[in-house]
């Protein structure tokens, strides 16, 4: 069993959305002692954007590659074969801007390649990302969800989805700006729903 925590709050130390993840990961490796468990904080270490000196890189045959190119794609290498590993995917996403951070789109923008985690065939779309159970951890301010305004989780769902990651359980902690007990109740509301997830 291996767990894979990916973090992208911009906030190095008390992130809700980190630290929420730190407790559902603790949950599970209490189910699953031998779990192995990567964390990858894209924050800490930030994964370059999709530019087009990457897309070249990654378009050119790897046998003509330059050392500069070889380089940029063994970058997204690390991140799909990170994934590829893992049976369970622990993933954050504090809302910035009414989107995902940035930092979680290169990530996304890493492990999404034609051939290798999604393919076309003569049925259609395949994702090859198979059976992975994935927790997605929102975390935003306001509160979103069941709202027009949540456009995070359905992007989440179908990017997800097309890599072959049907399997997605969302765990929301809002209103954490918003004043009053609205922060802890939303914690608490998500640390009972990360209780249940693993028990
Ligand atoms: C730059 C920035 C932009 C934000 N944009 C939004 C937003 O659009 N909507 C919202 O509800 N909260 C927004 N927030 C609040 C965050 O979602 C909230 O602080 C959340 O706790 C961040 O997750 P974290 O605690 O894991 O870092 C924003 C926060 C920051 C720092």
């Amino acid at each position: 069993m291996n767990i894979l925590q990916i973090n992208s709050s911009i906030r190095a130390e008390n992130a809700y959305s980190s630290r929420l993840a730190d407790n559902l990961v603790a949950g599970l490796r209490r189910q699953t002692p031998a779990a192995q468990l990567v964390v990858r904080d894209l924050a800490k270490t930030p994964h370059p954007f999709l530019d087009e000196t990457a897309l070249i890189a990654l378009s050119t045959p790897a046998e003509q590659r330059t050392p500069e190119q070889a380089q940029r794609v063994a970058l997204d290498d690390a991140l799909i074969a990170e994934i590829q590993h893992a049976d369970i995917v622990v993933l954050t996403a504090p809302m910035y801007n009414f989107g995902i951070p940035a930092q979680l789109k290169a990530w996304i923008d890493a492990i999404a390649r034609a051939k290798v985690t999604f393919q076309y065939t003569e049925n259609g779309l395949e994702g090859l990302l198979k059976n992975k159970q994935v927790y997605v951890i929102q975390t935003a301010g306001g509160k979103h969800s069941g709202t027009e305004t949540d456009s995070q989780s359905t992007y989440l769902r179908t990017v997800l989805g097309f890599l072959g990651m049907t399997d997605v359980t969302f765990i929301y902690a809002e209103g954490l700006a918003m004043g009053g007990d609205a922060e802890q109740l939303a914690l608490q509301a998500a640390a009972t729903q990360i209780a249940a997830l693993a028990a």
